[in-house]
Parts: structure tokens; C-alpha cells; sequence
């Protein structure tokens, strides 16, 4: 009670600067605070250990990626209590993202509209971050293409990102979903996505002989996809022996928040907002695959009914981005517990 209080205070002052600055900031306090050991003294989520992907996760909510791209903070995070934290959207190659302002707060409806564009430091950053990770938990991975690969190219992007990952990560989160790429949800089509797959397992297959160990990889889809499309994905994913899914990412649909006067901003939409629609994929995508691999759910979970709503749907896991920026740590204790 106290520690959400103290969050929601923190909040509002972080809440009058600028966007970028308030979450720059406020990932500098986290790691701060780790440092003084004052996260210490937060109140223990549960234990609620979950198997999947033939790893074991202390509990099912994780932090979905993007918050901390480059790996800069996963360490302090973890100790928020998450079961899980993504690092990442990283590129091969550093690149800036799209111009400033690219980050807005529709507070009213618990929700973001993003259009970073995969601003980050590049792969070898991340490498240099993680090589001596302490973190003994679940650490994915989330790697993609930069904005100047073209789409018929993308695949080199992603096994140059898959082979300088493979030795750190847990698992490999695969985004070919953010709608701030141009043409990079275009690799959820048939015939690229299949392509696309069939690099993957062989980039998986050969990393995991060389280095002994097997790395699963999970693909990280948009919730824009048609029945259809979702069915084909489904299929798709078990045909290559794909080891997880991820459902969702940011919609570009903007039909909830329409009345918002940021609701002509370019870019994907998350939080409060997309819950209803990332819930359905997921229940689309369990129909289809029938366990035979594990979705990971997240989009709108802004409170404990949110998650465990997603794993009734059929998710063996879920992730949290927007609600954790206005609810703050407490939300990770709440949909473990909501979890029963
Ligand atoms: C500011 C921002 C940046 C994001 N960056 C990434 C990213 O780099 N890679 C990615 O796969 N997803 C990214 N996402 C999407 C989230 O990981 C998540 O899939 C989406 O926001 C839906 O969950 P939420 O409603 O809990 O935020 C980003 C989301 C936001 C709000």
C-alpha cells in the first residue's frame, strides 16, 4: 500500500516532464535505488513457478520488451520481482529511431502511443551489457532489423542479432511486429514469414551444436492479424518447430481511444486500450496450436484480472509494458496473485 502510494507520487512528478526524460529518469532511479539496495526492501512477489519453452520461471509475469532496449537496466529490473525480463528491440547496427517527440501518454485511457522506431545502441552494446550478467533469472532477448535492411534482406539482420545473442539469452524474442519499421510486419506474410522461420531453425540448430546448449526462440506478432492470418501463423510456427509465441504487440488501430486528441498520432497503440483485442489473438492462437507451443500474452494488462484473463485465454505466461509505467512495481505482485 505504502510502496504504491510512494509510486504514484513519484509518478505524478515524473509525469510532468517530457515523455523520453520522465522514462530515462525513471530507469536511472531503479538502478539507483538497486545500488543503495533499497529494492530489497520492496514486498516479495509470490513464487508461482511456471515451466515453458523448457525453461522454468520463478512466476509468470514478465517485462515486455522495449523498456529497457539496450540492456542497460535488466539487472535492476529483475529485482522488481519480475519472472522474466525481455531486454531489447536491438538491431544489428545502432540506429537513432524516429525524431522526437515519438512517445505519448494517454493517461485517461492507461495507455501509449509509440513510434520510437527501434532506437537503440546495436547489438554489440547489448552483447558488452549482458556478456557478465548476474542475474540468475529468465533473460529473452528481442532482436529485429534496421530500419534500412531492406525486407527481402531481413533475415541477415536476424541471424546476425540470433548469433551474437544465442550465448546470453534464455530465450530469443523474434519482433516482426512493431508497426514503427516500415514493411517489417510484412515478415508476418506467408511466404516471407516461412522463409524467415526456416533461417531461424537453422541458425538455432547450428548455434546450439557449436555452443551445446539449446536456445529457444519465440516469434513476437501483431495484434492486427485477421482470423486468417492467425491460422496460418499458427500453423506456420508449429510446421518449423517454433518454441513459443509471443501475442501481442502495439495496435495501430485507434477505434478506443478516438476520441483522444492524440489519437491522429502515428504509431502503435498499447495499454488499457489493445487488452481486449491482444486477449482475443491469444485465444485464437491457443484454438489453433492445441499446446503444441506456448503464447506468451501481453497487451493491456493494467491490473490482476488482466493477466490471469489472459491465461484463461490460454497463455502459459504473460508480460506487462504500459501498465507497468502507471502502476509500477505493485502490478508484477497482483497478477501473480490474480493467478491463484
Ligand atoms: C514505448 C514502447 C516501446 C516499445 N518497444 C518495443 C520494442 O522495442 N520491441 C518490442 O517487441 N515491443 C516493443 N513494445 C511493445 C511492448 O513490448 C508490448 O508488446 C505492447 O506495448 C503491449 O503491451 P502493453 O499494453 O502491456 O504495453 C513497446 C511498447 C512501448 C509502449
Amino acid at each position: 500500500m505504502y510502496e504504491a502510494i510512494m509510486y504514484q507520487l513519484a509518478r505524478r512528478a515524473l509525469f510532468l516532464l517530457p515523455t523520453e526524460t520522465s522514462h530515462h529518469l525513471s530507469l536511472q532511479a531503479i538502478a539507483l535505488a538497486s545500488q543503495l539496495g533499497a529494492l530489497k526492501l520492496l514486498p516479495k512477489v509470490a513464487a508461482h513457478p511456471v515451466a515453458a519453452m523448457g525453461l522454468t520461471f520463478p512466476n509468470p509475469v514478465g517485462l515486455a520488451a522495449g523498456l529497457d532496449k539496450n540492456g542497460d537496466y535488466f539487472e535492476a529490473l529483475s529485482e522488481l520481482g519480475f519472472g522474466f525480463v525481455e531486454i531489447g528491440t536491438i538491431t544489428p547496427r545502432p540506429q537513432a529511431g524516429n525524431p522526437q517527440p515519438r512517445l505519448f501518454r494517454l493517461p485517461e485511457y492507461q495507455a501509449i502511443i509509440n513510434r520510437m522506431g527501434f532506437n537503440n545502441l546495436g547489438v554489440d552494446h547489448l552483447v558488452a551489457q549482458v556478456r557478465e550478467r548476474q542475474f540468475k533469472g529468465v533473460l529473452g532477448i528481442n532482436i529485429g532489423k534496421n530500419f534500412d535492411t531492406p525486407v527481402e534482406k531481413a533475415s541477415h539482420d536476424y541471424r546476425l542479432c540470433m548469433e551474437k545473442v544465442y550465448a546470453h539469452a534464455d530465450y530469443i524474442a523474434v519482433n516482426i511486429s512493431s508497426p514503427n519499421t516500415p514493411g517489417l510486419r510484412d515478415l508476418q506474410h506467408a511466404e516471407q514469414l516461412s522463409e524467415l522461420l526456416a533461417v531461424l531453425k537453422q541458425t538455432q540448430a547450428r548455434l546450439a551444436d557449436e555452443q551445446g546448449r539449446y536456445v529457444p526462440v519465440a516469434l513476437k506478432i501483431a495484434p492486427d492479424l485477421d482470423d486468417t492470418q492467425i491460422a496460418d501463423m499458427a500453423r506456420q510456427l508449429v510446421k518449423h518447430g517454433i518454441d513459443g509465441v509471443i501475442a501481442t504487440n502495439t495496435t495501430l488501430s485507434r477505434e478506443p481511444v478516438k476520441r483522444s486528441p492524440l489519437a491522429g498520432e502515428q504509431g502503435g497503440l498499447s495499454g488499457w486500450p489493445v487488452r481486449e483485442r491482444a486477449t482475443e489473438v491469444v485465444a485464437k492462437l491457443a484454438a489453433e496450436l492445441d499446446g503444441a507451443l506456448p503464447i506468451i500474452g501481453v497487451g493491456g494488462i493494467v491490473k490482476g484480472g488482466d493477466a490471469s484473463e489472459k491465461i484463461k485465454a490460454g497463455a502459459s505466461l504473460v508480460q506487462v509494458y504500459t501498465g507497468f509505467i502507471y502502476r509500477g512495481p505493485s502490478l508484477i505482485r497482483d497478477a501473480v496473485a490474480a493467478m491463484g
